[in-house]
């Protein structure tokens, strides 16, 4: 029976509670497969980082690479000053791992609440395939004079021809695969940002051209993406962009879809070790409640399966999903009308039941 092994970081805040949901679906799918998962905790985040002083051992990187996948909580913790934990494990992971794509499906299940007007299920499912390794989350920049009337900060947006190609690639493949609109939309901002988005731009036309006449290409700036997602989201299938706007983007389209409760994420690095995270964060306000909605960490658990090959059993996932979401009475922690472990306990009963 083939045997998965799954590096589990249940992370900080709210992190290992969904974690421990997402797991009982997992371990739920897999019984109805025919193959095994078996996981291993990582106590990595910020009680250990209070209690150590180490962020992420040296040693972490090169023992994650033994995994088929790593399924992550959240990093945040709010005694740690912002960015040493998000920078220090989170893109510290995705930068060595190599995870280049982060993919973000935005998807409306039924009876889930969207804030937009006259929008439902059948409008709004489209993914973001979201570049992970580049832009101005490089690293490339840095500060001086800093606290003088002449301080300078910059933090450069940076590409190069490899990271923009093997991402359009893997989204014009992405596209062709889900096989619905067969639509690749490009968000940029080639108005002002000539040269890196140029860049992006004369790929996406040269590839998709050349390599793949059957999908429709289509190029969005990236303030007008915003505007469309609200207005008109039904035009979108696959959408590709850089880290920055990507990063900004999913979260307007996660609340599209019924918020961070619910929105999932893929940190992809197709020819090695993905990551699959909630997109919601640490949540401290929650912790310990059983109150936070553990959906997103089931729809990243059944978006690990889909990506490790298990696609049947990632299908059952999202089957279990759809049956619980029917009895919610929100998305958002506290009023959904279910605790967290209810949740995780009826979407595992429902692939049981399947
Ligand atoms: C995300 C988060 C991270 C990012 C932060 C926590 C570093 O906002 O996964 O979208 O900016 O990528
Ligand atoms: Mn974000």
């Amino acid at each position: 029976m083939k045997t998965y092994n799954i590096a589990v970081i249940g992370g900080d805040g709210t992190g290992p509670e969904v974690v421990r949901e997402g797991l009982k679906a997992i371990r739920a799918a897999a019984d109805r497969g025919n193959f095994k998962m078996e996981f291993v905790d990582f106590d990595f985040g910020g009680e250990r980082y209070l209690r150590t002083k180490e962020i992420l051992p040296d040693s972490a990187v090169d023992e994650m690479k033994k995994f088929d996948a790593i399924y992550l909580g959240a990093i945040g913790h709010p005694d740690v000053k912002p960015g040493i934990l998000e920078k220090g494990i989170l893109l510290r992971l995705r930068f060595e791992l190599d995870q280049y794509i982060n993919l973000r499906p935005v998807k409306l299940y039924e009876n889930v609440y969207t804030p937009i007007k006259e929008k439902g299920p059948e409008d709004i499912d489209y993914v973001v395939v979201r570049e992970n390794t580049g832009d101005v989350y490089s690293g490339i920049g840095g500060a001086s004079m800093v606290g003088t009337p002449h301080e300078v900060a910059m933090q450069t947006m940076v590409y190069n021809r490899h990271q923009v190609e093997r991402c359009l690639r893997w989204a014009f493949e992405y596209t062709r695969k889900r096989n619905k609109k067969n639509t690749l939309a490009l968000c940029g901002k080639t108005n002002v940002l000539t040269d890196v988005y140029g860049l992006w731009e004369r790929v996406f036309h040269e590839i998709g051209e050349k390599d793949y006449p059957q999908i429709k290409r289509d190029y969005y700036h990236v303030d007008a993406t915003c505007m469309w997602m609200i207005k008109n989201p039904e035009w979108f299938d696959v959408i590709v962009t850089g880290n920055m706007f990507g990063d900004i983007i999913t979260d307007l389209a996660a609340i599209t879809q019924g918020g961070m409760g619910i929105a999932a994420g893929g940190n992809i690095n197709p020819e090695g070790v993905s990551m699959f995270e909630p997109i919601g964060g640490s949540a401290p306000r929650y912790t310990g409640k059983n109150v936070i909605n553990p959906m997103s960490a089931i729809g990243a658990a059944q978006m690990m399966l889909e990506i490790i090959g298990e696609e049947a059993a990632a299908e059952m996932i999202e089957a279990g999903m759809k049956k619980t979401l029917l009895k919610m009475t929100s998305m958002d922690a506290g009023k959904m009308g279910m605790s967290t472990s209810e949740v995780g306990d009826d979407v595992a009963g429902n692939i049981a039941a399947l």
